[in-house]
């Protein structure tokens, strides 16, 4: 009788500690919004519109809160503290958040992506360095106007399409070397195709079997072959002086796993492209959605050029400096339309704002929603490129609050190249270019959280040449 007492005992006050202790677990964690399907958690209602979905569980949860999607536990931190665990804290790993899907866009390894991240990050690190960007600032200049020629005087055309057309084959040729497509104008076009498929599905495809992403699979594979080719003729034309070398031979010579290069190389194009072309399109259109801006624009480059402004071949690093407004518009562009998350595992317990965030989780910071917050961006859905007037970008400095490019040790190593290509993108065809917008602003769609945001609508664009 007394063992059964005893046992009876046990199991009751084994019960009672596990509620104690699950309870007390589950109160220091911060919510979870787990949905009611098993496994599939809360991505039904998250895919409709993640950035939307993100504003609104913050203002129902608070500023840190869980959201499980398939079978993976996403721990949202919104506001400043959260932000500093997100940069600094050893806890907080970037290459265990990412590598799975380095896998499975571009097929490294995780052994090789382990080998090569930290030693390609570095040598991106250097090579884009803000002080060593301007030696490609000439060849850009060159190549972007070859393409504006094919533009003809005059014509309309969806300003998305004509921006990724001006920016693809120059940005291409600089950082892999001029004769990478092997100058046949058919080969840019198909290879820019197979690369619009690819960047269209990227953020699906990162995350699902690749079965079931057939036309992604189709573009992906015929872009790995064709980097094959790529790699031999870098190899080929590798100059011993690093000077010389671009930035992918440079990446070639760092990469341990020299069957990766083409992988590499793929990732390499896709870094260059995604964020970049976006962010050129949405300054122009803000530029040109708002008539006050499109003066002072044009105002600043005639302070520059003169009356010769359409003639303008070459735009110099002290050129560049000069043409302060252009630059704030970029920046405030890049605020405005700054990628909707960036993320981190958490590989030991991290305390935010009073939670405890378990080791596992996927730790997620959202620049979007960062950006608006009205503590450091007064009237933060605002186009004001003026704000940026505070900044020392002499210094390169951002202002406070600005994380389009990440934090901490990982912030994007191209961002420099990023903010020249497009100023310099922005001048020459503002130049050459007589332009107005034939559809209203179009708003950001609320479906990525992967890079930069895309419109919703069309955006078309008549140009004319000046005269
Ligand atoms: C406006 C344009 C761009 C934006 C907003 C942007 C933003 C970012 C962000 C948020 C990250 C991740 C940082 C993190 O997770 O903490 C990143 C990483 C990266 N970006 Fe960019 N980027 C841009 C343009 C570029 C360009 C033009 C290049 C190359 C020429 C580039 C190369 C890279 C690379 C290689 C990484 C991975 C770095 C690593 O391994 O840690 N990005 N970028």
């Amino acid at each position: 009788m007394d063992l059964v007492v005893a046992a009876l005992l046990t199991i009751i006050l084994g019960a009672v500690l596990k509620l104690v202790l699950f309870r007390s677990r589950n109160s220091l964690e911060p919510p979870c919004l787990s949905g009611w399907i098993p496994w599939v958690g809360a991505a039904l209602q998250f895919g409709r519109a993640p950035l939307t979905f993100i504003e609104q569980a913050t203002l129902k949860y608070g500023p840190v809160f869980t959201v499980y999607l398939l079978g993976k536990r996403y721990t949202f931190v919104t506001e400043e503290e959260g932000f500093q665990v997100f940069c600094t804290s050893k806890d907080a790993d970037f290459e265990q958040a990412v590598q799975k899907s380095v896998q499975h866009a571009v097929s490294v390894p995780e052994e090789i992506f382990y080998k090569n991240r930290k030693n390609l990050y570095i040598m991106m690190k250097g090579k884009m360095s803000a002080s060593n960007v301007h030696e490609l600032s000439g060849n850009l200049c060159h190549e972007f106007q070859k393409c504006m020629a094919d533009l003809g005087s005059e014509g309309t055309e969806e300003l998305r399409d004509l921006v990724r057309h001006i920016m693809f084959p120059p940005v291409v040729s600089i950082l892999f070397g001029k004769d990478m497509f092997l100058t046949a104008k058919e080969n840019i076009r198909e290879f820019e195709e197979h690369f619009q498929n690819y960047d269209n599905d990227f953020e699906y495809a990162t995350q699902l079997p690749e079965y079931f992403m057939k036309k992604w699979s189709k573009s992906k594979k015929w872009l790995l072959k064709s980097f094959e080719k790529v790699v031999l003729y870098a190899d080929k034309t590798n100059p011993p002086d690093d000077s010389y070398k671009t930035t992918y031979q440079r990446l070639l010579d760092t990469l341990q796993g020299k069957n990766f290069g083409a992988n590499y190389g793929l990732l390499l194009l896709w870094a260059s492209q995604a964020n970049a072309v976006p962010i050129a399109f949405w300054t122009l259109a803000f530029i040109l959605s708002c008539p006050s801006f499109y003066k002072s624009v044009m105002k600043e480059l005639e302070s520059i050029y003169g009356r010769a402004a359409k003639e303008v071949v070459s735009v110099s690093e002290d050129d560049l400096k000069n043409l302060p407004f252009i630059k704030w518009c970029i920046l405030e562009t890049i605020r405005l339309r700054a990628p909707g998350a960036i993320v981190k595992k958490v590989t030991n317990p991290i305390n935010v704002q009073n939670f405890v965030i378990p080791a596992g989780d996927l730790l997620v910071m959202s620049p979007y929603w960062f950006h608006r917050n009205p503590q450091y961006f007064p009237e933060p859905n605002t186009f004001k490129p003026d704000r940026w007037k505070e900044a020392n970008l002499e210094k390169n400095h951002f202002l406070e609050g600005f994380v389009a490019f990440g934090g901490g040790t990982h912030q994007c190593p191209g961002r420099w190249f990023a903010i020249m290509e497009i100023h310099i993108l922005v001048v020459l065809f503002l130049c050459k270019y007589e332009c107005s917008l034939l559809d209203p602003l179009p708003k950001e769609s609320p479906l990525h959280l992967v890079g930069t945001q895309q419109p919703e609508g069309p955006c078309r664009i008549h140009y004319k040449l000046r005269t």
